[in-house]
């Protein structure tokens, strides 16, 4: 690894910032300096690209102008906010840490990194970004960008997958964060790492930081940062019961221990849940089993039939969703008594918090069935 003297830092510093004063990017975020406006977009960002985060970011405090507003909101105007973003979780999340900082904090944020960390959600990175740009306390906020920057400038070959090589990095880069301008020298490591230094289409020879370049000098560019792969996605076969009743369509609200909690969907049955003993069922086999249950367990008796075409596809970070569409048209309403659903009118299912996985199940019911789309 390279190791910088005290005046090659200088020199680093001042022309990273003389760089990011000229061509750093005009981001709603980057005007004023307000810790709620870092903290939305910060979150928002973590697992997003800018230019998706930006309409999201000036919905989101058009609609939540304040902490308090925040704290508190309705849940379906919180998940409808941030229907898209993915990551669902972090909605949630941002409602109970602005509920910890009305009722624990009275509104007064604290101002340095490891005091941010006790908010829910916010994590080492979260912390960092914002204890820098919105109270410049000198800390380096190491997301992807910055391991990737750093890793390629100083040649770092420590294997940014291990959960341990973050301490590592902040270690590293705590003595060049410009002390003047913490949250400017933040950001602009994120500006280097979205332009010339990305992470497959890199144009090392033109960028402001060349000279500081030590993977460059090597030619070695695309052998930072090093990072091991993550495990495959599991794929997860489910059906989607697509079941309409002269009420509308049948939609559930997902659980507290389940992934994307809070938003609706048709009901979705996991094919392995079925037949725990069987693998070989085939789908005559998973059709009757749904069709046994829902008579039993619910007390609504479904002719289910099978919409034709490629199950529905969805990625999450962990599994692989395949999604098989089951329809039945029922010819009058049953009741709900045992099953904690509702029936909904088409037109006014877009009004729900509908995860992604949803949408392109209606997309793909509706293409079959030639029917209008659900809106
Ligand atoms: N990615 C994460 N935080 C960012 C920020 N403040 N500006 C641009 N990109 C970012």
């Amino acid at each position: 690894m390279e190791k910088w003297s005290a005046a090659t830092v200088r020199d680093f510093r001042k022309t990273l910032l003389a760089w990011y004063d000229d061509e750093g990017r005009d981001l709603p975020w980057r005007h004023g300096r307000n810790p709620y406006h870092t903290w939305i977009s910060e979150v928002m960002l973590q697992q997003t690209q800018v230019n998706t985060v930006i309409p999201y970011y000036q919905n989101f405090l058009a609609t939540f102008p304040t902490i308090e507003d925040l704290a508190t909101a309705e849940e379906a105007t919180l998940l409808k906010a941030w229907q898209g973003l993915g990551y669902y979780s972090r909605a949630r999340n941002l409602q109970r840490a602005a509920r910890q900082l009305v009722d624990d904090y009275h509104g007064q944020w604290p101002q340095t990194a490891a005091e941010l960390e006790d908010l829910v959600g916010i994590g080492p990175y979260t912390a960092s970004a914002i204890a820098s740009i919105a109270f410049d306390q000198v800390v380096p906020a190491v997301d992807g960008n910055a391991f990737r920057v750093f890793a390629r400038l100083l040649m770092i070959d420590d294997d940014i997958a291990k959960p341990k090589t973050r301490q590592r990095f902040t270690e590293i880069i705590q003595p060049i964060v410009d002390p003047q301008r913490p949250g400017a020298f933040n950001q602009a490591i994120m500006d280097l790492g979205s332009s010339y230094m990305t992470a497959k289409n890199p144009d090392p020879e033109h960028s402001p930081v060349k000279a500081f370049d030590a993977s460059y000098r090597a030619g070695r560019v695309l052998d930072f940062p090093v990072k091991t792969k993550a495990p495959r996605p599991k794929l997860m076969p489910y059906y989607g019961l697509v079941i309409h009743s002269p009420a509308g369509y049948l939609m559930v609200q997902r659980g507290a221990q389940e992934m994307l909690t809070g938003y609706w969907s048709f009901p979705l049955v996991l094919q392995a849940d079925l037949h725990p003993e069987n693998s070989d069922a085939t789908l005559a086999d998973d059709v009757a089993e749904i069709t046994r249950r829902w008579a039993n367990d619910y007390q609504i008796p479904v002719d289910l039939a099978v919409v034709g075409g490629q199950p529905v596809s969805h990625t999450y970070t962990h599994q692989r969703w395949h999604v098989k569409l089951l329809t039945a048209d029922l010819p009058t309403v049953p009741s709900l008594e045992f099953l904690p659903g509702k029936w909904v009118p088409a037109a006014e299912i877009a009004a729900l918090p509908l995860p992604k996985v949803q949408e392109k199940m209606m997309a793909r019911f509706a293409k079959q069935q030639d029917l209008p789309l659900f809106e």
